[in-house]
Order: C-alpha cells, then sequence, then structure tokens
C-alpha cells in the first residue's frame, strides 16, 4: 500500500476515502466472484501500468534502459489477451542499482497484494535452495510448485533472486514453463511471469558505463545493444550461474535482458531525498550530505560511481538523523 501514499495509484484517493480495510476487501470480494463464475481465472492479477510507470518515473534513479525495457515488455504481454509465450525477464546489475526495487514493484503493480499476493512466488538460493546435495529433491519440489500454482492460477509470477547462487542444473526444470508451446504438462502456462535476478554482468556493464563517461557520451545515450551481449557473454560463462547449461539463454527463451547501471552521486542524492520523502521527511541538507560523504565510490582514480549503489542508503539515513 505504500504506493497509494507516494500518489502514484489513480484509486490511491479512494480507497483513503472508503477506508483501507472495506476497500480491500470489495475489491477481493469482486476478484473471488470473477474467479468463480467468470470462463479466466485471472485471480487477483489487476495491473495498473501507469500506476507502475509514474512509480519508476519517480523513484528508480538513473536507470533509462530498465525503465523502458521493462514497461515495454509488460505493456505488451499484459495487454495481449491470449500471450504466446509466458513473460521471462533477466534482471542484471551491480549491488544496489534497483533490481530488487523493480521486481518489488512489479508485483506491486501487478497483483493485488503486492509480493504478499499468494500468486507471487519468491526463491532465494541460501532460504529454498541451501544444499546442493540436495539438488534431485529440489528439481522435483520446483517443478511441481510452478505447475501446482500455475494449474491453480495461470497469472503467477515467479522471483528468483540471487541467480549467481542456485544450485547448478536446478534452473533445468523451469525450461519447459518459459516457451511457447501450447501445452505443458496438460495446462496452459503461457500467462506466467518469471523473473531471474543477479549480479552477473555488473562488472561489464560498469565498464561499459565507465567507458561510455571517458568518452564524455551522455549514460542516456547508452543502448541496449551494447549491453545485451556482454551480459549474455558474463552468464554464458559463469558456472554459478543458475543459467548455465540449462538451455534458457541459447535457445532464446528470455523476453528481455535487463541491465542496471551503476549509480553517479547524482542518483545517491535522488535515493536520499526519495528515502526521506518515504520516511514523510523535509530533505535536510546535513543529512543528505552526510550521507553522500559517508558512500564510497570507484573506481578508484575516477570516484565514479557508488560501491553498493543505493542498498545502505536507509540504513544511514536513519544513523544522520
Ligand atoms: C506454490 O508454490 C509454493 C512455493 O512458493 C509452494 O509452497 C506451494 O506448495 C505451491 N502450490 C502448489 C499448489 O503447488
Amino acid at each position: 500500500m505504500a504506493a497509494a501514499t507516494r500518489g502514484c495509484r489513480p484509486w490511491g484517493a479512494l480507497v483513503g476515502l472508503l477506508g483501507l480495510v472495506s476497500a480491500a476487501a470489495a475489491a477481493w470480494d469482486l476478484a473471488s466472484l470473477r474467479c468463480n463464475f467468470g470462463a479466466f481465472c485471472e485471480c487477483d492479477f489487476q495491473p495498473d501500468l501507469p500506476g507502475l510507470e509514474c512509480d519508476l518515473a519517480q523513484h528508480l534513479a538513473g536507470q533509462h534502459l530498465a525503465k523502458a525495457l521493462v514497461v515495454k515488455a509488460l505493456k505488451a504481454f499484459v495487454q495481449d489477451p491470449a500471450p504466446t509465450k509466458p513473460l521471462v525477464l533477466s534482471l542484471h546489475g551491480w549491488t544496489g542499482t534497483g533490481k530488487s526495487y523493480v521486481s518489488s514493484l512489479l508485483a506491486q503493480y501487478l497483483f493485488q497484494g503486492g509480493l504478499r499476493s499468494p500468486r507471487v512466488h519468491h526463491f532465494s538460493p541460501v532460504i529454498h535452495f541451501p544444499h546442493p546435495s540436495h539438488i534431485e529433491r529440489y528439481k522435483k519440489d520446483l517443478k511441481s510448485w510452478v505447475q501446482g500454482n500455475l494449474t491453480a492460477c495461470s497469472r503467477s509470477l515467479f522471483l528468483f533472486d540471487e541467480m549467481d547462487k542456485m544450485p547448478p542444473g536446478l534452473m533445468e526444470v523451469l525450461r519447459p514453463f518459459l516457451g511457447s508451446s501450447w501445452v505443458v504438462y496438460g495446462t496452459n502456462y503461457r500467462k506466467a511471469i518469471f523473473i531471474f535476478i543477479s549480479n552477473t554482468g555488473g562488472e561489464q556493464i560498469n565498464q561499459v558505463a565507465l567507458e561510455a563517461w571517458h568518452s564524455r557520451r551522455d549514460r542516456e545515450e547508452i543502448r541496449l545493444q551494447e549491453l545485451e551481449p556482454v551480459i549474455s557473454r558474463a552468464v554464458l560463462d559463469n558456472p554459478n550461474h543458475g543459467f548455465w547449461h540449462s538451455g534458457i539463454i541459447e535457445e532464446h527463451l528470455l523476453d528481455a535482458v535487463v541491465p542496471f547501471l551503476p549509480l553517479q552521486r547524482h542518483h545517491v542524492w535522488h535515493c536520499v531525498l526519495n528515502e526521506l520523502a518515504q520516511l514523510g521527511l523535509e530533505p535536510k541538507d546535513e543529512v543528505v550530505q552526510a550521507v553522500l560523504d559517508s558512500t564510497t565510490f570507484f573506481p578508484e582514480h575516477e570516484q565514479l560511481f557508488s560501491s553498493n549503489g543505493c542498498k545502505t542508503v536507509a540504513s544511514r539515513i536513519a544513523f544522520f538523523l
């Protein structure tokens, strides 16, 4: 519900008027009625793309490519009543550049209840698949979870975090779900959304951004065509990445490789102001300056990019308040 207070949801004001609880209950009833009696069960899939675009524009610092790609891919997918394949996005970039933030916004603006929606499934290797020796069980579990949840509701979101720490071989079980087959295991799975997140390719993206800066090109001039091949190469060359030997890249099952650029000083400044606004605080110069002063930058010589993006901004603000 954070978005309602940010003013990006068109019905945010209405929710305020009716009271959060009754509005949520009413919407829930409507959704379940439609699920019970409608021809297509869309469960709590309630995309709000204008809200998503507005939130991205206001709060995602320095990511012109990610913004454009995500919005474009989602528009095409959501507006198509019968997609030919599930939507598969792979997000790449340095720590703290906004990958998790974007995926949580996606959950929030696509599903009632956001990350807490029963249709949103979040997998993290350290939590769900910690022991490489249990790989066979994990494979069985993951396949049956995806299959079971997609049978219950074709509009489901599967989010895979830290793809560079997945036990080798696990992601292979997803391959049949990501393509354009009409039917897999007896059900139509083409309305699902899969999002994969990793830092893999981050160093290569940083290198391209650094070279652009050296040759005095605008950051906004960096194009996807320069980044996509280097990211794909980094993934294919990384035996620790879940896509290693899975065939997922080779068979072009990814709809978009989404690069996140390293953040510069003015982006971190933007993050600090966002965070203060979230806390309902006026921008205080001393706090903003203190957070910026405590940020470390790289490469050593240029001091251009924040070492951990905006990742620790929130905790450092709390420290300096
Ligand atoms: C759906 O996925 C969750 C994991 O997110 C799993 O615990 C649950 O058993 C799955 N449901 C079905 C019906 O397979």
